[in-house]
């Protein structure tokens, strides 16, 4: 089966989901992947899209066990014409819960062929120099694991006859899924005496919640969804997610998910 040329499809915030199928673009012989990137928010405005040969390798963040709803949202524009696709949730070293299941059956439902899948680790987007969790992850190790993968699904995939014949991994997972916890409408905060208002915080938020103004950064705590994209983007350190429950969540991830977790893999 003819299979290399990959396109990789992926709403990555913080950029740890972008780094994973980045690795195992390469590990399937495609160093130079289409990519369709679903995280700013303009995507929502261009014209949906069908994929009708190689390989998909799909990957969201894990958020509250689940896909992060905006993610489903963008993904649910994209059609793959029978397409196989490779499922990746990257998670803060919690727990993926149900995330990779769900993503299995919105690519299913968007006509993509689940063909094997993983979870790999990212450093919490909460996470914090005072509060590590999976620092630097995915880091050396975990991108050989996503390149060794990669080649193991090539090969699978040159093996197999047709793609009706493919054996559908089995993803952890329940269904119903995880519900979704309804949260407060907070969203980080701009320290005025370190703000240069340089828009970097507006360019990087995929939800399009912040506004630089003439003489301050307003941010809708209705459209937020906590990335910390725009913490991390920030060339000043100016922005920061203070709010409770974040706070609390923050040290109870450092004290409970420190241990490291390794990438699992399903279906090669
Ligand atoms: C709102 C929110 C909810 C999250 N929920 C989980 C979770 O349930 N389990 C987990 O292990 N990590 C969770 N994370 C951490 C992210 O999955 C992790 O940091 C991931 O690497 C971020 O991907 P990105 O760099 O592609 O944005 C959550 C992060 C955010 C912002």
């Amino acid at each position: 089966m003819q299979t290399k040329r990959a396109t990789t499809i992926f709403f990555s915030p913080t950029g740890t989901t972008r780094k994973v199928l980045s690795a195992l673009a390469s590990g399937l012989g495609d160093d130079r992947p289409e990519v369709i990137d679903l995280t700013a928010p303009g995507v929502e405005q261009a014209p949906s899209l069908t994929l009708d040969k190689g390989i998909a390798v799909i990957g969201v963040p894990v958020y509250g066990g689940r896909v992060p709803p905006v993610a489903k949202k963008r993904l649910e524009r994209l059609r793959g014409d029978g397409v196989p696709a490779v499922l990746v949730a990257v998670y803060g070293n919690r727990a993926i819960d149900d995330a990779l299941l769900e993503l299995s059956d919105i690519a299913r439902a968007q006509g993509f062929i689940p063909a094997a899948g993983a979870s790999f680790i990212g450093e919490h987007s909460f996470a914090t120099p005072e509060t590590p969790v999976a620092a630097g992850r995915p880091d050396d190790q975990d991108v050989e694991i996503a390149r060794d993968f990669g080649r193991r699904i090539r090969s699978k995939l040159e093996q197999a006859q047709t793609l009706e014949g493919l054996e559908a991994p089995e993803f952890p997972g329940n269904r119903p899924y995880r519900e979704r916890k309804g949260s407060p409408n907070i969203a980080p905060v701009t320290d005025a005496a370190l703000c240069v208002r340089c828009g970097s915080c507006a360019e990087a938020c995929p939800v399009g919640a912040i506004e630089v103004r003439e003489t301050e950064v307003v941010t809708d705590p209705t459209l937020c969804i906590w990335c910390c994209a725009c913490t991390r983007a920030c060339p000043e350190q100016a922005r920061s997610l203070t709010q409770e429950p974040v706070p609390q969540s923050r040290k109870w991830l450092w004290e409970n998910c420190s241990a490291r977790q390794e990438p699992t893999l399903f279906g090669a």
